[in-house]
């Protein structure tokens, strides 16, 4: 890993032994792209690439008469001169002009990766990772901006952001910064985005990209269900297995753009950052703004490869703290067991099966606090409702921990219901606009946390029913979008900030939560998998990922949410049937294969399965248990995609490539075909790995697969609606 600066030709080249990124001071003094993608050799000059002759009706700067930004890759372009395409950035001048000229000043490589005040990031020590800061100057702006790349050691990885700074007296705004821009050469790539909504999040839809533009964005306030902060850009031939891919994640958890734009010239730009709308940061005199930051992945041997970047990465460098690399404890969840209807009694009844069937930790679930019996009422009123709970949190924790099981709750921070002591109290608490009415959802309003003191009051109240109680682990909810986003507290110039600020409260609630209760597991949550991004798991290792437990059609839900996020993160339990969301029965067995691949847990009475259900959950746990670190932590690898067959596998591989467990899926059956092979990957081809007892090499597994009729013990696929498999391969 290294960072060159070739003082001559101005350009910088950040390596390590998978990737280069190379760039450029263009003649114009901005910031040019030259390459992004596989290593290649270093070399002091690089110019050749820069486009130095004009195009009828190109404009030309000035000064140089012969450089065009339109013609040229750029890093962070701004609109208003000679590029046409869709800026990175704007910046309002008092005089209302919208035009600027940052041009480089000077900038610093330096071992190691900075943090950024106030928002998640990845991060690293000086052995692994550089970075290099660009500053760049606008003198009639009085202003800098500075860009800053960090190359990983060991990742085919380049995170980066930016910053602006306010060096004058007068204020300006900025009406968009975004994190990133990239441009490439050419735009001979499908752009897969990873979309939904409620209950079926982060499907995979892939387009050919073409003249124009493709975008996905969030303006709900959170990252959302509906798009998820992700995006790939890859060759048309590549798949999970081969092929050149480009990954953009966001470590963001708000509003969010991401877009890719052909232009007439054949460069293809993907830009990536806070969405533009109703965004506006007021610069003061002295003032700084950080964007969040995007991390961009490369890959010339498939999405795979791709994924397993983001899993190691973020598992390595992005989530902090005891449960970091730490296999995540086997959970029960009253939620679909009892939703708010239940007391003491009900809920030690469920712990104590669940204790016995090898459960470690039980999760009491939404209704404990307030007047809390339904969604209309309670929210924002975070003290114990005794009618529930007699002896408190404090008297429940200690019974359950009594039973030798751990103990976490359910909090929703950032939402009041209208009929709550805390909106009583506080009504302009809320986000709202004067004169204007609330839309609600599910009969809540959000509070403001752009406000310091809302985020202050309800830090206190939650930190008084955390430490009061013998807690191992948070849940934390996010039930709606920001609607009518407007602070009471701030100026009419300054709402532009509040979206912006919302988030920041967010994260700044987390930081003081995790740091005041390092050893708390917190889980996000947000109506199951509406907030599920990168800048989360910075805070909370994992993530509810959607409120459909159904097995059937989770296996889509998790394959799509594989691309960009550890299996780690995946929070995933097995429910009763008929499903809640689906109405579809599933066996338990499937149920547990589907959420082995994943944090695992239970969200059902325990007491209401039958003897022998309750045996096999027993036999779940004991295998979960064994095999969890594997699960969670090993390499996960795509197999066979339920988007394209009835069925469904992936693999997963520990590092040592010893060991590994696939599983298979029979989504619907088909009748009258040969059941065929599943073919496996990651393994050691020369490795001999005993199944069942008998033995196969890697590179059979790998070629000739798996033959199914010998998973099924039939030579017939009819009857195989919602049946999996398992498998365990050991190194003999
Ligand atoms: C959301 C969550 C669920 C559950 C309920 C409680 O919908 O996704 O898991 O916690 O809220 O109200």
């Amino acid at each position: 890993m290294n960072i060159i600066w070739h003082e001559q030709s101005k350009q910088y080249h950040l390596y390590n032994e998978k990737i280069s990124y190379i760039m450029c001071v263009t003649p114009v003094g901005e910031i040019g792209g030259i390459y992004f993608g596989k290593r290649i050799h270093d070399k002091d000059d690089m110019s050749y690439v820069i486009n130095r002759f004009g195009l009828p009706n190109v404009t030309l700067d000035p000064d140089t008469e012969s450089y065009s930004m339109e013609l040229n890759r750029q890093e962070y372009p701004s609109f208003g001169t000679t590029d046409f395409g869709t800026q990175a950035y704007e910046v309002e001048l008092p005089n209302g002009s919208g035009v600027s000229a940052f041009v480089y000043r000077d900038h610093k490589i330096y071992k190691g990766k900075p943090g950024i005040k106030g928002l998640p990031a990845t991060y690293a020590n000086d052995d692994e990772a550089m970075t290099l800061e660009i500053t760049l100057a606008d003198e009639l702006a009085k202003m800098t901006l500075t860009l800053f790349y960090t190359i990983f050691k060991d990742y085919p990885v380049i995170a980066r952001h930016a910053q602006f700074r306010n060096e004058g007296s007068s204020g300006v705004k900025l009406i968009r910064a975004l994190s990133a821009c990239v441009d490439l050469p050419d735009q001979d790539y499908e752009w897969m985005q990873f979309s939904g909504a409620w209950a079926r999040e982060r499907i995979p839809e892939v387009k050919k990209l073409s003249t124009g533009s493709v975008s996905i964005e969030s303006k709900r306030g959170a990252s959302s269900a509906n798009q998820n902060p992700f995006v790939i850009v890859k060759r048309p031939n590549t798949d999970d297995f081969s092929g050149e891919a480009f990954g953009f994640s966001f470590v963001y958890s708000g509003n969010f753009i991401a877009q890719a734009e052909c232009d007439s010239f054949g460069r293809l730009r993907i830009l990536m950052g806070i969405h533009p709308d109703r965004f506006t940061w007021l610069l003061k005199g002295g003032d700084s703004f950080e964007t969040p930051e995007v991390v961009m992945a490369v890959t010339d041997c498939g999405l795979n490869d791709l994924s397993r970047t983001y899993h190691e990465l973020y598992n390595d460098h992005l989530v902090r703290g005891k449960w970091k690399n730490t296999p995540r404890p086997i959970l029960i969840n009253n939620w679909e067991a009892t939703f708010m209807d239940f007391d003491e009694e009900r809920i030690l009844a469920i712990a104590k099966t669940a204790k016995e069937a090898g459960v470690e930790l039980f999760v009491l679930d939404d209704g404990w606090f307030g007047e809390r019996n339904d969604d209309y009422a309670g929210l924002g009123d975070w003290i114990e409702n005794p009618a529930k709970l007699p002896q408190g949190m404090a008297g429940l924790s200690s019974k359950i921990n009594a039973l030798g099981m751990k103990f976490g709750f359910w909090i929703e921070p950032e939402m009041v219901n209208p009929d709550s002591n805390l909106f009583r109290r506080h009504p302009e608490w809320v986000l709202s606009i004067p004169g204007r009415k609330s839309s609600l959802g599910r009969h809540q309003l959000v509070l403001d946390f752009s406000r310091e003191e809302v985020v202050d009051h309800i830090y206190n109240m939650l930190k008084k029913v955390i430490g009061g109680a013998e807690i191992s682990y948070i849940k934390w909810d996010m039930n709606r979008s920001l609607t009518e986003v407007f602070s009471a507290e701030l100026n009419a110039d300054e709402q532009g900030m509040v979206y912006h600020k919302y988030v920041l409260g967010v994260y700044s609630l987390y930081e003081r939560l995790t740091q005041e209760f390092p050893d708390i597991l917190f889980e996000s949550c947000s109506s199951g998998g509406n907030r599920y991004d990168a800048g989360m798991l910075y805070y909370a290792p994992q993530a509810w990922c959607s409120d459909n437990t159904d097995a059937i059609d989770r296996i889509r839900i998790q394959y799509g949410t594989s691309y960009g996020y550890p299996i780690s993160s995946i929070g995933a339990h097995v429910s009763a049937v008929p499903n809640q969301q689906t109405g579809r029965s599933v066996p338990i067995a499937t149920r547990a294969n589907v959420a082995f691949f994943g944090t695992f847990g239970y969200e059902l009475d325990l007491n209401k399965i039958s003897a022998e259900e309750l045996e096999q959950v027993r036999e779940q746990i004991r295998f979960m248990k064994e095999h969890r670190a594997l699960l969670q932590f090993g390499t996960f690898i795509r197999l066979r995609s339920p988007f394209e067959k009835d069925q469904a596998a992936w693999i997963v591989v520990s590092k040592d490539r010893k060991e590994a467990i696939f599983a298979l899926y029979c989504m619907r059956s088909n009748v009258n075909m040969l059941p065929g092979h599943l073919k496996l990957a990651g393994l050691d081809p020369e490795q001999v790995y005993v199944m069942d007892d008998a033995e196969y090499y890697g590179d059979e597994l790998m070629n000739l697969g798996v033959t199914l009729t010998k998973l099924s013990q039939s030579g017939l696929t009819t009857g195989m609606d919602y049946v999996s498999y398992v498998k365990v391969l050991k190194a003999r």
